[in-house]
């Protein structure tokens, strides 16, 4: 993605990721079929968030590059009286997502399943936006968030890809508008050159101030936290992550 504030372009934001990977075997693709349109949110017309679970929320979460939904799905399984966005382009990770909250696994047999539930004890708190999260800023209204979840974002390390990174002004506009005052922008990065790229990033930005009050701070994970698929691959890579927290001024 390059830096463009045209119409044009925020009408149609080029996606430089994978949408699709492996074929999503018949468990998942039911999954999609039949669960997902439960759960999507669309981003034609503007979204009340109030009116989108049968029950109301004391917060709003948004998780963007949800990944394989393991994160996702902690956080809204330990929260029940949260309500959690999850936007993710990637169909085998939303079918991963959909499968955590169902229990509905690849070689069950879906001929059999009249009703598709949620696991027993979770609550109906997930909405989900399976397309580029960019797409989707225009329908939300602004300070609705708590807190914005960002994990482990695609690092674009090669100085000419730089402006495909999703950290970038544009973009931080738009996570500083749904924030409340006082929220938390949460992202985490195991890539030296995107670390470097986020703290500079922030530096410039007069929306957000880090909380970090010394490198443990960022450097170990919050207390609350749950491991992501990435974050996982990077630790057995060699690679060190680093959690950076920022808040709403
Ligand atoms: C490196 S993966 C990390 C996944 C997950 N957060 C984790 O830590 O395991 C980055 C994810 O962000 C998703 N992504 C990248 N840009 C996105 C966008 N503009 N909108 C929605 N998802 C996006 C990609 O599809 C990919 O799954």
């Amino acid at each position: 993605m390059t830096i463009n504030n045209s119409e044009e372009f925020r009408d149609k934001p080029k996606f430089f990721g994978r949408r699709k990977g492996r074929t999503i075997r018949k468990a998942k693709s039911f999954l999609i079929e039949n669960f997902l349109p439960r759960l999507r949110l669309s981003s034609a017309e503007k979204i009340d968030l109030d009116k989108c679970f049968a029950e109301s929320k004391e917060k709003y979460c948004l998780e963007i590059g949800f990944g394989d939904g393991e994160h996702l799905a902690a956080l809204a399984m330990t929260q029940p009286q949260n309500g959690f966005v999850g936007v993710e382009v990637y169909k085998n990770g939303v079918a991963n997502l959909l499968s955590i909250l169902t229990g509905i696994k690849e070689g069950d047999d879906c001929g059999e399943v009249d009703e598709i539930h949620l696991v027993s004890g979770r609550k109906d708190n997930v909405r989900v936006f399976d397309d580029d999260v960019r797409l989707l800023f225009a329908a939300l209204p602004s300070g609705v968030f708590d807190k914005i979840y960002l994990l482990f974002p695609d690092p674009w390390p090669k100085k000419k890809h730089a402006g495909r990174r999703f950290v970038n002004p544009d973009n931080l506009r738009e996570l500083s508008r749904l924030l409340k005052r006082g929220g938390i922008l949460q992202i985490a990065t195991d890539h030296q050159v995107y670390k470097r790229w986020v703290m500079e990033q922030m530096r410039n930005n007069k929306d957000f101030c880090w909380t970090a009050k010394c490198s443990d701070d960022w450097r170990n994970p919050p207390a609350d936290w749950f491991e992501t698929k990435y974050q996982r691959k990077a630790i057995r890579e060699g690679r060190k992550p680093v959690f950076f927290e920022y808040k709403r001024v």
